[in-house]
């Protein structure tokens, strides 16, 4: 690390030694916080992205022409596409037989909507037994790695707030049945946020003013850490991205896999319908020609209202944060030195103190926070495909206390999805006089981790009765 000499050297000659003002005060541990905090700064790259994202406010132009996407359908339309969709099926489950994909969850954020401290992955969500999201994913992990005979590694990324915690409370719950050693946890990238001005704040006289550098930070740490590394040496080749408020997602998902394997593809994605025109999802578009996101505060409200003849939606492909990505895209994105993707930028009040060293807590936007999102990293990839998934079957996030996707819309979601499945499988579940579930259900992963393995196990169980609460666990089928 170098020494605080040539650091005031390097930060005055980019006009930033101000960050500097109290170290002389400080005891030998503040010292050695700011100044390491200091070291994870890239100073050459600094002056330009300040120029360009703080002060000039650049945002990334909108495509000139934008168009909507054809995407691969849930189901197979043609004779064709039928005959695609086995072969991806089958190489789905080849590809996870020679270890050649691992789970990616991105958990740095801050799960502060929800209004719960901790890690977000620690947060109960199973409508029976209350497992928190993690286990719900570590399950499923286990479940098609028992079925493939091999392991799937899982990366976990953290970050600073939260690493600690999470790598307790795995080992705390013994890694819910995961090897330790097949549980890679790494942190993200944190940013500095920036006065309105360009100058670096402080949070404290120890301390710049940090938060996480976005999702998108996740491709730039997964090299930095040494994942990528680890997944070469185990000959890991897809990762399969979510995100980690999503209960009912399919993490491992082999249809998906192959599909995006069989295409060729370096980054692909799972899409549903909007529930309408402004839903608060990214939107899938081609623009100018390649395909992208759009985030629903940039797509033009005059495009989002269009329809087809039918009536349906123009730009109806919802992005949901479910991708799967190869290694050596991965790779590429970082070659050079750093992370080739855009910064997005968002004014915030954040917490600092002043010249003086006063605590300042501001009642309006002061700071500049600069964030990379994942899917920037699509227009960049060969090959990109979509394909179509189902809402009530993979997307019911928990990211609000109340209200819309929340802790309740997504246990009422796990039983509707449950039951549907239950259903096709022939067993007969209550229904209130509206048609709404009227028993509480949970399926673990251990269980059945989809509608098709759950019909094939042939619970013996005829019918859910009104009021009942039953849970299927690895060890068969029990009332609570
Ligand atoms: C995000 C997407 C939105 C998509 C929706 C689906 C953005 C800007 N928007 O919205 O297009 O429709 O998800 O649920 O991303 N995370 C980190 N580190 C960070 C920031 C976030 O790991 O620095 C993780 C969070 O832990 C979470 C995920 O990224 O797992 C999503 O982050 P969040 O900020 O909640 O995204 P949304 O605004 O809900």
């Amino acid at each position: 690390m170098m020494t605080f000499d040539q650091f005031t050297h390097e930060l005055s000659a980019i006009g930033q030694q101000s960050v500097l003002r109290f170290y002389p005060q400080l005891d030998q541990v503040g010292k050695d916080r700011l100044l390491t905090q200091l070291s994870s700064l890239n100073f050459q790259s600094l002056p330009e992205l300040i120029e360009t994202y703080v002060k000039g406010r650049y945002v990334l132009p909108l495509p000139a022409d934008i168009k909507p996407i054809t995407a691969y359908p849930q189901h197979p339309q043609t004779s064709q596409q039928k005959e695609l969709y086995e072969r991806a099926h089958a190489r789905g489950l080849q590809l996870l037989r020679e270890g050649k994909a691992a789970a990616f969850v991105v958990a740095g954020g801050q799960g502060t909507r929800l209004g719960y401290d901790g890690p977000k992955g620690e947060y109960p969500v199973t409508p029976v037994t209350d497992k928190p999201l993690f286990q719900a994913f570590a399950e499923q992990i286990l479940a098609h790695s028992r079925i493939a005979g091999r392991v799937i590694p899982w990366y976990i990324m953290t970050s600073d707030a939260n690493d600690a915690a999470t790598q307790a409370f795995f080992a705390k719950h013994d890694f819910f049945g995961l090897r330790p050693e097949d549980v890679f946890f790494f942190q993200q990238g944190m940013m500095p946020a920036f006065s309105i001005d360009g100058k670096l704040l402080l949070s404290r006289k120890d301390s710049l003013a940090l938060s996480p550098d976005g999702h998108g930070g996740s491709l730039r740490a997964l090299k930095r850490s040494g994942a990528l590394d680890d997944m070469k040496q185990r000959g890991v080749e897809h990762l399969c991205y979510f995100q980690i408020d999503n209960p009912i997602v399919h993490c491992i998902d082999p249809l998906f896999i192959g599909l995006h394997d069989l295409s060729n593809s370096e980054m692909s994605s799972k899409t549903i319908s909007k529930a309408g025109p402004l839903e608060k999802v990214g939107n899938f578009c081609m623009g100018d020609q390649k395909l992208q996101v759009i985030e629903y505060s940039d797509l033009p409200e005059e495009l989002a209202m269009q329809k087809n003849a039918d009536g349906s939606l123009k730009f109806d492909a919802g992005s949901i944060g479910i991708h799967v990505l190869r290694a050596s895209f991965v790779e590429r994105l970082n070659e050079g030195g750093d992370l080739h993707l855009p910064w997005h930028r968002a004014e915030k009040k954040v917490a600092c103190i002043d010249e003086a060293g006063n605590q300042i807590k501001p009642e309006k936007p002061n700071a500049v926070k600069l964030e990379q999102f994942v899917f920037d990293a699509i227009p960049l990839a060969n090959n990109a495909i979509v394909y179509t998934t189902h809402r009530g079957e993979e997307f019911s996030p928990v990211k609000n206390a109340e209200g819309s996707d929340s802790p309740f819309t997504s246990r009422r979601d796990q039983v509707r999805r449950f039951a549907r499945w239950l259903e096709a499988a022939g067993i007969h579940v209550a229904r209130d006089a509206e048609g709404e579930i009227d028993a509480v259900i949970e399926i673990s992963p251990l269980y059945a981790a989809t509608a098709e393995q759950l019909k094939s196990r042939q619970p013996a169980i005829a019918r859910i009765n009104t009021g009942e609460r039953v849970y299927f666990g690895h060890e068969g089928i029990s009332h609570a």
